[in-house]
């Protein structure tokens, strides 16, 4: 019935996540928020460490891709769950440091990392550098030398797999901007040109071929072509990588009718390619590193917003206008996205009108949701948007100058913020 396990009903016909009552959270904390199930996070980031231990001898790391939801709980929670995790930019890997996040167990990611964010990832010690690009490399490999360190890398590649998902969430292909292209060569010709950087060392190649994905195969025949491209390398230059990482991009449910792959699932198909593939061309077996983001907080999160005009328009639609909006959900707007919403102080009754749910935001296309059915809701009812915890409160913006919501993490029925909400005068703080 619902999109997200850990979202129910009580027995006052309230929507509940992780055992608390939405509608009481509603008037503890305010609207609009962001609410998680923090043992639905904790459960995901175990099944997927526990389907690496099951399928491939523990000889791997799940590296939690905090682009999807990034603040300082959520590090400690991987932290305390003995992952590492992905960082995308300095600021979040300032905020995993900040909390005394293992640098070794960090994986820093980004297309065009400015010289000031390597210097940090390098004097912070951090583990992994996924280089994108020669001109990151060279800019690193002085930064490594001047600082008398050796620096592990990995190479992003484009694998040229078709991932079928939305086309801007796609990034295996050769057209994106992320990484290097394994049909021109310009792979390899990387491979070649970080060997000889005696500040680097070149741990192993990276790929993600996009996000949301459904379909196991893409992330099959990825693996696939990734060895076959260790093997390439070993017989041109004779060097063998330790590690390879398969990237994230395990699609969740949003609505009815999305079919996520089984975390154990991906791992024991992908383990047996791997095995397969690495046995064919005589190679060592890889410590692999998984980076899934979505499937750990999507399902886990929702957002509450209260209900402000009903606005019927006869023959067109209604509209339904929430306190929040793009601002705190950019994606239906973004990538047409689907969501399911509940009524969470109705949710026992039936869902018998079709409504748009609309933000506040000073623009049209500031819509949660168009065509979604709902229980007939009026001014001052609570809503909830279900699978909110991917990519909403990391990819919320200011538009409008609205304050940022806070979140909130439910334990068991226990609540407590974990983000504060932003006041006005942190919105307009840096202004001179
Ligand atoms: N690793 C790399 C290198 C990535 O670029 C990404 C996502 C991930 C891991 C995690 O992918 P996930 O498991 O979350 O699918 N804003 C878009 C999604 C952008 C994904 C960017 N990269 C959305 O809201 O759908």
């Amino acid at each position: 019935m619902f999109v997200s396990d850990c979202i129910s009903i009580n027995e006052k016909g309230h929507l509940t996540v992780g055992s608390a009552d939405t509608v009481e959270l509603a008037k503890k904390f305010g609207t609009p928020a962001y609410v998680f199930d923090e043992n639905e996070i904790r459960g995901n980031l175990r099944a997927f460490r526990n389907s690496i231990e099951d399928n491939y001898g523990g000889n791997g790391l799940v590296c939690y891709a905090s682009k999807a939801f990034s603040c300082k709980e959520i590090y400690r929670i991987c932290m305390q769950e003995g992952t590492g995790v992905d960082v995308v930019s300095g600021g979040e890997l300032y905020t995993a440091l900040s909390v005394g996040f293992p640098a070794e167990n960090i994986v820093f990611h980004g297309n065009n990392k400015t010289p000031d964010e390597l210097l940090m990832a390098v004097g912070n010690g951090v583990g992994r550098i996924v280089v994108d690009n020669l001109t990151e490399l060279e800019t690193l490999n002085g930064i490594a030398s001047a600082s008398g360190k050796t620096v592990g890398i990995m190479l992003r590649i484009k694998p040229g797999v078709d991932a079928h998902t939305h086309d801007f969430i796609k990034t295996g292909q050769i057209d994106s901007k992320f990484g290097f292209a394994l049909e021109t060569g310009e792979a390899l010709e990387a491979v070649k040109a970080a060997i000889t950087m005696p500040s680097l060392k070149l741990r192993g190649l990276h790929c993600h071929i996009g996000s949301q994905i459904f379909d196991i195969d893409p992330f099959e025949l990825a693996a696939e072509v990734m060895l076959g491209l260790y093997k390439q390398i070993k017989d041109e230059t004779g060097y063998e990588f330790d590690e390879l990482n398969l990237g994230g991009g395990f699609g969740i449910k949003y609505v009815d009718g999305d079919t996520p792959i089984p975390y154990g699932e991906y791992m024991k198909n992908v383990s047996a390619v791997v095995r397969a593939e690495t046995e064919k061309h005589g190679l060592k077996m890889p410590f692999i590193l998984i980076e899934p983001g979505r499937s750990v907080v999507g399902a886990a999160g929702l957002t509450l917003y209260t209900v402000g005009a009903v606005k019927k328009i006869p023959d067109i639609r209604t509209y339904v206008s929430v306190d929040g909006g793009m601002a705190d959900n950019p994606r239906y707007a973004l990538y047409g996205a689907d969501y399911q919403i509940i009524c969470a102080n109705k949710a026992n009754e039936e869902k018998n009108m079709t409504v748009t749910v609309a933000g506040k935001c000073c623009e049209s296309g500031d819509l949660i949701q168009e065509n979604a059915p709902l229980q007939s809701v009026e001014a001052g009812d609570i809503l909830a948007v279900l699978s909110t915890g991917a990519y909403n409160y990391s990819m919320a913006s200011n538009y409008n100058r609205i304050p940022k919501l806070p979140v909130i993490m439910v334990n068991n029925g226990e609540a407590r913020t974990v983000v504060r909400r932003e006041t006005y005068e942190m919105v307009a703080s840096c202004d001179v």
